[in-house]
């Protein structure tokens, strides 16, 4: 155990991921001291929502508030925050809350004798309050040195989240694939929605009517795996259909139709594996290689 394990936390971000991380924390009764932002403003909406009593800082203060810190900053500010923090003198732990970055991004509190680790909640945080809804029962990928890895191991068995570990090498392909099916997934909503928009129907209307289909779709691919949930023209191989698709993006903007071709292709492929007929992935494909003008 830890000199610090249980000493006050201070958040460093107090953003959409700080707040909520902050909220369950505190409910859960454990020393949130405060909250540190850039702007002192800031900082105080942020801790006002965390909870009662709990200090707005800068991050340059924050060190003399606590002693568990969790950089809850955009991964790009993290190493210069982490700098701060040392220079002003942060002895205990921290953790970062980035899914790609290693640990070295911390590295300024490493040289600073601080434990480090990082704790990434495989979850979406759209808003602090979705954060609190979400975060109970999320994945967490857990790492670092010891007293900080058992600090997140922690934080996650109080939330009531499951704990897992990637290796440090792999961060990058783990976060990579959080990102194509979360991210890209609202990304691929919004094209889906705005050909809607394109056949007649308001966005309001887009979404409504592509509820039922697309959460029995997310449900069914999450419960049976993908392969086996997968419908449509490209898993009976309707070329016809496909070829119809193919020409109505002529007029549509180049990224829409690159977006639509590249899954299309990974479509096929998974298509291929519960047994599309060889000819019609290739017939397919070969029309996704032409232009849509054709
Ligand atoms: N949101 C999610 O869905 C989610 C999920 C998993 C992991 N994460 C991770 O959580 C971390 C925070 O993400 P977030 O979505 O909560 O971010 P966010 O809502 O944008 O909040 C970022 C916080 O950092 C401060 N900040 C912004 N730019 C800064 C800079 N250049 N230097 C120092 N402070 C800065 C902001 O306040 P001021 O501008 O007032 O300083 C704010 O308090 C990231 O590492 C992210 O990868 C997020």
């Amino acid at each position: 155990m830890s000199a610090f394990s249980d000493g006050p936390i201070g958040i460093a971000g107090g953003g959409r991921l700080g707040q909520a991380l902050g909220r369950l924390l505190r409910e859960k009764g454990e020393p949130i001291a405060a909250v540190a932002c850039r702007r002192l403003e800031r900082a105080r909406a942020a801790a006002a929502f965390v909870g009662a009593g709990v200090a707005a800082s800068t991050y340059n203060e924050l060190p003399r508030h606590a002693c568990r810190v969790l950089l809850t900053v955009p991964d790009d500010a993290i190493t210069e925050v982490a700098a701060t923090l040392a220079a002003d003198g942060l002895k205990g732990i921290a953790l970062h809350t980035s899914g790609t970055l290693p640990l070295a991004a911390l590295e300024p509190l490493v040289r600073s004798g601080v434990a480090c680790g990082s704790l990434h909640p495989l979850q979406t945080v759209p808003s602090p309050a979705h954060g609190v809804a979400a975060l109970p029962g999320s994945w967490f990928a857990v790492s670092g040195d010891p007293p900080a890895a058992a600090w997140a191991r922690r934080i996650v068995d109080l939330i009531g989240g499951h704990p897992f570990e990637i290796s440090e090498e792999s961060r990058p392909l783990y976060h990579a694939g959080a990102v194509m099916a979360c991210n890209f997934f609202a990304a691929l909503l919004d094209a889906g929605v705005g050909l809607f928009g394109q056949a007649g129907l308001g966005r309001e209307q887009a979404l409504a009517a592509l509820t039922p289909l697309v959460s029995t779709g997310v449900a069914n691919a999450l419960r049976l795996g993908p392969e086996q949930a997968l419908t449509g023209p490209y898993a009976r191989g309707d070329v016809r259909s496909a070829r119809a698709h193919w020409a109505a993006l002529a007029t549509a903007p180049a990224p829409l139709r690159e977006l639509y071709r590249a899954a299309a292709r990974y479509t096929i492929d998974l298509a291929r594996r519960r047994g599309l007929d060889e000819c019609k992935a290739f017939e397919i494909e070969r029309l996704l290689n032409g232009s849509s003008e054709q």
